[in-house]
């Protein structure tokens, strides 16, 4: 059995080619995703073979996604797969973070180290890689900047024509700046993230361009390997905790459908528990877990400065919801200053992150506070983006400038304001005396 798209709903299940040009199926609406036969070989063989693939040159093999394709094979033949060495993004120790947050141990997965500075990257590659395959010329997004960024590099890399959507004055600098230094042609609309997935959806349809959101079923299969080369770099030994920042829940539908599948191939002997962690501002998924009865409702006018995550209706959020059930998972909200707090925390660890990342750290201090998480879980946080994409926002953060949406001061608890001198070594030297 070839690989295929499969649908979502329990009650549809309908099949369809791998290379039909189709985000929702066609009978009942429901989301997408790719089914395979089972892996080629056993899981030790496997891992065996990833591991020796560390020492290769071959790009394939230096990409932290294709290294892994054995759990990816929704393509023929690699020979047009185009890789900017995604992935090979660090766990690193936190022992500040963790004291923070009330733990007696904390790692990042830190996806910031990828070539365009967000988690974006593994699943980039393969929604390009299915654009090429399908011999779609022009690519389309909508996003807080990240997408955007990456999907503008990847397509001019593989020769297509990047079109992004952006809220217009919504997303950061460093985002903004990606996209149009990566070649993208870049549309700033004049509505929220939300609005402009429903219109960019339509239009991808009426001019036979290639829809590269996450709702684009190829988007979460490279993100699965997020997953599969954290549980790598932990010999596979799963944490019992998995933590990350919830927007358009992509991320948490890829982590979900990773733990299942390595779960049922036997990769891994137990899954662990994903908390996923949402700006209080933007949390219809915190909304709907918390009750479920009420069916999901979408937020119309999600607001934080965690630009990343300023999204009120999220499409992936039937997968999500099945991420959490099946791993035992919780959500949770954070507000601004807890998010900023955070923040400087994980960069006083030397590590640093954009503003939605920090929402992990945030999340599991609410965690442990009420006692859901014991302080001794073995948890991995994911970092989903790198310091430098919102400066902006951290040099506010540092100078006492930082203002939440509605217009409150946010503390500089953990500020570090930068200090003017004049020119003249005994001034200096003077400041630096204590
Ligand atoms: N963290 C960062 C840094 C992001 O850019 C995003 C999403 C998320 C977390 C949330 O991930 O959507 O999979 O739940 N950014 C998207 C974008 C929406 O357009 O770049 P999610």
């Amino acid at each position: 059995m070839p690989a295929e798209l499969i649908c979502f709903e329990e009650g549809c299940r309908a099949r369809f080619p791998i290379a039909e040009v189709i985000y929702n199926c066609p009978r009942c609406g429901g989301l997408l995703e790719v089914a395979y036969p089972a892996p080629p070989a056993p899981p030790a063989e496997l891992k065996r073979l990833w591991r020796e693939r560390r020492m290769s040159n071959a790009p394939l093999d230096q990409s932290g996604v294709w290294r892994y394709r054995e759990i990816i094979p929704f393509l023929e033949s690699f020979h047009r797969v185009v890789t900017l060495r995604e992935g090979h993004t660090p766990l690193l120790d936190a022992p500040r973070a963790a004291a923070y947050a009330g733990l007696d141990a904390l790692a990042f997965k830190h996806q910031g180290f990828n070539p365009t500075g967000s988690f974006k990257d593994n699943g980039m590659t393969c929604g390009v890689a299915q654009a090429l395959r399908l011999g779609m010329p022009r690519v389309a997004c909508v996003s807080t900047g990240n997408t955007s960024a990456s999907m503008a590099a990847y397509a001019s890399a593989a020769g297509l024509h990047p079109i992004v959507f952006i809220p217009h004055g919504n997303i950061s600098y460093g985002k903004l700046a990606q996209a149009l230094e990566y070649g993208a042609r870049t549309l700033q609309v004049e509505a929220n993230f939300d609005q402009i997935l429903a219109l960019v959806r339509t239009l991808a349809e009426r001019l036979g361009i290639y829809l590269l959101n996450s709702i684009n079923p190829f988007r979460i299969e490279g993100q699965k390997t997020i997953i599969v080369e954290m549980l790598d770099q932990r010999d596979w030994n799963p944490p019992d905790w998995i933590v990350l920042p919830g927007g358009n829940l992509g991320n948490t539908a890829a982590f979900g459908k990773a733990l299942r599948e390595l779960h049922a191939q036997g990769f891994i002997a137990k899954v662990p528990r994903l908390a996923v962690i949402q700006a209080a501002g933007a949390a219809p998924f915190y909304d709907l877990v918390r009750a479920p009865a009420d069916g999901f409702r979408a937020v119309p006018h999600p607001d934080t400065l965690a630009t990343a995550i300023k999204i009120g209706d999220p499409v992936s959020w039937p997968k999500a919801m099945r991420a959490v059930a099946c791993s035992g998972g919780v959500v949770e909200k954070v507000t601004e200053q807890e998010i900023a707090d955070a923040k400087a925390i994980i960069g006083q660890c030397g590590i640093g992150c954009e503003p939605a990342s920090a929402a992990t750290l945030a999340g599991i201090r609410k965690l442990t506070a009420s006692r859901l998480m014991p302080h001794d879980a073995c948890v991995v946080a994911v970092l989903t983006g790198n310091l430098l994409k919102d400066p902006d926002y951290i040099y506010r953060y540092h100078t006492g400038k930082l203002e939440a949406p509605d217009g409150t001061a946010i503390h500089s608890h953990y500020g570090n304001q930068p200090t003017v001198v004049p020119n003249d070594p005994a001034a200096i030297a003077e400041v630096l005396r204590n």
